[in-house]
Formats: structure tokens, C-alpha cells, sequence
């Protein structure tokens, strides 16, 4: 197996809720991630998926160090990072990126496009103009777009074409990992397969290493070679990508795979498949137990009780003891 590049080890990340304007004092935590671990090796692409609110976004920016962890520890490229302060981290700051979900955030509006994807490049390097538009035209070329664009406005692109701006800037420091946080989630539909493809082209191009946050498993199974699933704050289910999209272990993978062709709950229903009822719980209150429990059809009174631990099967890591008595998994060659 390649070499290991970065690793989350039993983090957890919780948010104080304070209340008293003259005395703040600690009411409440925000339960935000809990135990995460994650392994990234180099090119290698792991999604992580969930609904809304499990964590998703704050376990990638735990494993950048733009956020503080509560416990746990962070590591990148064989040194352990959870401690190191803004001037530390500033050296590895150009080696780990990351890509948002709005394409507008990665475009400054009063910039042109080739200053927008300059900018990483003159933090971290000491470049001539004209080496810098050289790089700017090559980053440019790289994300399928021409040179003319360095030119251009934000306005003046498509949510796609911006998108690609977004890549491109953060593949400007040359970067090992990125984190791609629904890099394509509000893109029309027509344009995500292609944004996609770029990224996967990247990726093979350049041995880069992902972690591809998404809703649904759709895209993930497209562009990532393992999965890890999160629900309220727990990875829950995680293993290759194939094996989990073919035989899903966890009630709550099983229920997201069935979210995924059918918008329509209705006709769902209808068609016997289990899907997801009622909200992702409140952090601030989590469920006891296992936190899917209230949503969960298989559900039995130990579920109620202790959270389950995420156990290794030969080939997936599963955090159900209803499912691990039952998984028929091949066995490990
Ligand atoms: N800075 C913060 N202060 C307090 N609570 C926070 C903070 N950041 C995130 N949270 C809370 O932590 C939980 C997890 O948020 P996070 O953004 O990681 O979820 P997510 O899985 O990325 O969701 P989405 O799919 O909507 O982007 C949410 O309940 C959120 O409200
Ligand atoms: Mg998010």
C-alpha cells in the first residue's frame, strides 16, 4: 500500500455554547466530530459522506489545522501537527489546500481571475511578472481553461468555469492533499461530471490525495477508492468504495444508497425501500446509544445503550453490532 500521508487518530472536536453577556460560562458542547479516525495515503481518494450537520466540513478542516482539535491527533507527511502554532504550520501550509462548495467564496469579486489564482503563488513564492503569469497560464490550462480568462472577471463565468478558478488556485502551491469540500454540489447537474473528471484527472496526473466531502455517494463512488460514512459527529460504516455502494453494513449507509436514485420518499415507500425519516438529531443533545438509533428500523434495546465501537471486519470497518452479527462478508484474502 502506498505511503501513509495524513491521519485524524480519535479526534473530537466540540464547540463550547456559552450564555451570560458579563460572565460567559460553558452551558452546552456542540458534539461536532467524536472519535474520528482517518487514514490518507499518498494518491488516494477518500470521501466522506453524510447528511447536513455530521461533521463533515469540520473533520477536513481538522485534518488542515484551520481548526482546533478538542482530543485526538493530526498528522501529516510522518509529523504529528495537532500542536503546532500559525508560524510552524506555515510551512506546510502550501502542501495541503483546500476547495469550498461555493465557487463565489474562491473568487474575489474586485479580482481578476489571474490575480485570483496569482495570489497562493506570491504568499509562498518569490516569482518574476513574468514567471508568475507563466505559471498563471499553465495552472489555468491545467482546470480546461484558456489563458484569456486571466483576464476576465468572476462575473463573467459560469458556476463551473469558477469552480475551476477554485481548483486551479488550489493547486497553485503544488499541493499533496486537498480537501475537495462538496467541491460540486452547486453546480448544475450537467456541469458536476465534468468538474469530476477534471478532478480525477488531476489526481492520476499529479498523485495528489483527496479527502472528497459529499452528501450523497453518488459522486464519491466516481472519484474515491474508499469511504468513510458520518453520522452525527461517528464515522459509522467505512471500507473500498465498491464494497460499500454493493453491500452496504450499516442501517445508515443502507438507508443513504437507497436516498440516492429516489428523491421522491413517496414513491420509496411504496417500492418497500427503507428511507430516511425525520432529522439528523442535535449535536448539542445526541441521542444515547447509538446516535441512528431513533431512526433506525432494526433497532433492538442494546442500541439504546452504549454507543457501538467501530469494529474491523476483514475488509470494512462497521459501527453496528446488528450488522457485523449478520454481515456476510468475503473472506480476506
Ligand atoms: N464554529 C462553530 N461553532 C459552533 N458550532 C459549529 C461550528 N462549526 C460547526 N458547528 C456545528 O458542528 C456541526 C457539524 O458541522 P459541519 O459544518 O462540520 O457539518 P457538515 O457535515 O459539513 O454539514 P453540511 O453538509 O451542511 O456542510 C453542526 O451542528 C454545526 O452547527
Ligand atoms: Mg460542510
Amino acid at each position: 500500500m502506498a505511503e501513509l500521508l495524513a491521519q485524524l487518530t480519535d479526534v473530537s472536536v466540540h464547540f463550547p455554547v456559552r450564555a451570560g453577556l458579563l460572565l460567559p460560562r460553558e452551558v452546552a458542547r456542540v458534539r461536532a466530530v467524536e472519535r474520528v479516525s482517518l487514514d490518507i495515503h499518498k494518491g488516494e481518494a477518500l470521501g466522506l459522506v453524510g447528511e447536513s450537520g455530521s461533521g463533515k466540513s469540520t473533520t477536513g478542516r481538522a485534518l488542515l489545522r484551520l481548526q482546533d482539535v478538542t482530543t485526538g491527533r493530526v498528522q501529516f507527511a510522518g509529523q504529528d501537527i495537532t500542536h503546532w502554532q500559525r508560524r510552524e504550520l506555515q510551512a506546510i501550509r502550501r502542501r495541503m489546500t483546500v476547495v469550498f462548495q461555493d465557487p463565489e467564496a474562491s473568487c474575489n469579486p474586485r479580482m481578476r481571475i489571474g490575480d485570483a489564482v496569482a495570489e497562493p503563488l506570491r504568499v509562498h513564492e518569490r516569482l518574476t511578472k513574468a514567471e508568475l503569469q507563466r505559471r498563471v497560464g499553465a495552472l489555468l490550462d491545467q482546470v480546461g481553461l484558456d489563458t484569456s480568462f486571466a483576464l476576465r472577471w468572476p462575473h463573467e463565468l459560469s458556476g463551473g468555469q469558477r469552480q475551476r478558478v477554485g481548483i486551479a488556485r488550489a493547486l497553485a502551491t503544488d499541493p499533496e492533499l486537498i480537501v475537495l469540500d462538496e467541491p460540486i454540489s452547486a453546480l448544475d447537474v450537467s456541469i458536476q461530471a465534468q468538474v469530476l473528471n477534471l478532478l480525477d484527472d488531476l489526481r492520476k496526473q499529479r498523485g495528489l490525495s483527496y479527502l472528497f466531502i459529499a452528501h450523497d455517494l453518488g459522486a464519491v463512488a466516481h472519484l474515491c477508492d474508499r469511504v468513510a460514512v458520518m453520522y452525527l459527529g461517528r464515522v459509522v460504516e467505512q471500507g473500498e468504495v465498491g464494497d460499500v455502494i454493493d453491500a452496504p453494513l450499516h442501517p445508515y449507509t443502507q438507508a443513504l444508497l437507497r436516498s440516492v436514485p429516489l428523491h421522491d420518499p413517496i414513491a420509496a415507500r411504496a417500492r418497500g425501500l427503507q428511507v430516511l425519516d425525520g432529522e439528523i438529531p442535535s449535536p448539542l443533545a445526541p441521542p444515547s446509544g447509538c446516535a441512528f438509533h431513533p431512526r433506525c428500523r432494526s433497532a433492538i434495546a442494546e442500541c439504546r445503550q452504549l454507543p457501538p465501537e467501530l469494529a474491523a471486519l476483514p475488509t470494512r470497518q462497521v459501527a453496528c453490532p446488528i450488522a457485523i452479527r449478520t454481515a456476510q462478508l468475503p473472506i480476506a484474502s
